[in-house]
């Protein structure tokens, strides 16, 4: 059994943000979050009360107090990463989508038939995303069953909450002989198996890792095999994952195949549920929204990745406005970095560029859609509560029923790029932290209460999240 599963009650004492809605920042100074043994919070409070002094005492030496100066902050959600493309990331980006697919990126994922390889692999990228506050991660794998199942215990043993998907593709024309499902039995077969096998995986109860139903895209799968995916869909109440409307090419392959748009076609295959997780969406129009919307599925906005493969950025506003779930995803190695604050940040500086436009040409007036921007209180949400809320899982928030899944940024951390003033409202240090923070300001991440990353040295390195 997992040292975070003993019953002792743990709590951490410091000062606190978390969004719980797209334009609402909340700050607790001095919060006191106590946590059961199966890493749920159970009460938040301030500190500073009569009740909050007498939970202190009470807690005594099972409470871990934050050093002065840094911020607790809910872990963040990277809703789209693709796990085998991690050594390709920040190369391979000067073709378009269609032609970056066969050309580097399916030779790539081809090599996952190596098992060896794979748990090399999976191991460095799990390590790198909980050091960079990644606590729960949906990640798409290669084809290969083996590979997969040993990305969902590196995540499990390195305690990073995941969804983990085998993808199926089994499409002859868009998928290379020597990287196919032979057919789509077998692709559903494999899936089954990846679903039992994560189900049963010892210390995976109650569930730290998902199986997630993973068709890659409508174009690499025949319509016999996105039917059978929807039915398991139905009957397992597993989660799903797909792109869907990314680039002008994918977009307009679905429509010229189905004759209906990408949100059409896969809510008739049965694949649009309240745990669908759609990569990217730019292409999405207001009937694809309201279909988004009413099924419960969720967007996952990839800011970076859109700009090479999609020409376009996703018009975030525009599903927000209409009550469609969105989080952000990092869409490794389509978009470069690992880090969700760069998700963040890229996600304020694109909507930026969507709302004023951008070529230099055209006047001011008409350069831009306009009611497009987002500033850092949506981004941060974005990252946190709002993947949580595509997921249908309780992280996100600092709340009770919810998951100590939460990051310490150390403005003071060595290598830091900004400090924290003294007398700066929470908007503003959030601001700072949206725009500013990096890998080497992610202190201390815990994930449902244990310490998955600690300072080299510390007490609770490597086990129990409190000294
Ligand atoms: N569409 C189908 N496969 C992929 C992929 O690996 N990356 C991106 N960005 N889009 C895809
Ligand atoms: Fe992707």
């Amino acid at each position: 059994m997992a040292a975070w599963r003993d019953d002792v009650r743990q709590a951490v004492r410091g000062r606190a943000l978390h969004a719980p809605a797209a334009d609402r920042l909340e700050a607790f100074d001095d919060a006191l979050i106590e946590v059961d043994a199966a890493g749920m919070i159970v009460a938040v409070q301030d500190a500073r009360t009569e009740q909050g002094a007498a939970r202190l005492a009470a807690l005594a030496d099972r409470v871990a107090v934050l050093p002065p100066g840094q911020v607790l902050l809910p872990g963040f959600v990277d809703l789209h990463i693709h796990a085998p493309q991690w050594p390709q990331r920040g190369t391979a980006l000067d073709l378009p989508l269609e032609h970056w697919l066969g050309e580097y990126t399916f030779p790539l994922e081809a090599r996952y038939a190596d098992a060896d390889y794979a748990a090399r692999v999976y191991d460095d990228l799990v390590a790198a995303l909980l050091a960079n506050g990644t606590t729960t991660a949906v990640y798409f794998a290669s084809l290969h069953l083996p590979a997969t199942q040993i990305l969902a215990e590196t995540c499990l043993r390195r305690g990073q909450r995941a969804l983990v998907g085998r993808v199926a593709m089994d499409h002859p024309e868009i998928c290379p002989a020597a990287y196919r499902d032979d057919s789509a039995e077998q692709a559903e077969a494999q899936t089954r198996a990846l679903i039992a096998h994560i189900r049963a995986l010892p210390g995976n109860d109650p569930p730290l890792v998902w199986p997630a139903i993973t068709p890659r895209f409508i174009p690499a799968c025949t319509d016999d095999l996105l039917h059978r995916l929807g039915r398991l869909a139905a009957e397992t109440g597993c989660h799903v994952q797909t792109h869907a409307s990314e680039s002008d090419w994918e977009h307009g392959h679905v429509r010229d195949r189905c004759g209906m748009t990408d949100a059409a076609a896969l809510g008739g295959f049965g694949l649009l549920t309240r745990r669908t997780v759609l990569a990217h969406g730019n292409f999405l129009d207001d009937g694809d929204l309201r279909i988004v919307r009413d099924a419960g599925a969720g967007i996952a906005h990839c800011p970076l990745s859109n700009v090479y493969f999609a020409d376009a950025v996703f018009p975030l506003r525009a599903a927000l406005s209409r009550a469609v779930h969105v989080g952000l995803g990092t869409d490794i190695a389509g978009g470069a970095s690992p880090s969700m604050l760069d998700a963040a940040r890229h996600a304020v500086a694109m909507s930026r560029a969507l709302d004023s436009g951008v070529d230099p040409a055209l006047p001011r007036q008409t350069r831009g859609r306009g009611a497009a921007r987002i500033g850092p209180v949506t981004a941060f949400w974005l990252a946190t509560a709002g993947g949580g809320m595509v997921l249908d899982l309780p992280v996100g928030l600092f709340r009770p029923g919810y998951a100590f899944d939460a990051v310490a940024i150390d403005p003071q951390a060595p290598g830091s790029n900004f400090a924290l003033t003294r007398g700066e409202s929470a908007a503003q240090a959030l601001e700072r932290i949206v725009h500013l923070a990096t890998r080497a300001n992610i202190a201390r991440v815990w994930v449902a209460g244990r310490a998955v990353i600690s300072p080299p040295g510390s007490p609770e390195e490597g086990s129990l999240w409190r000294a």
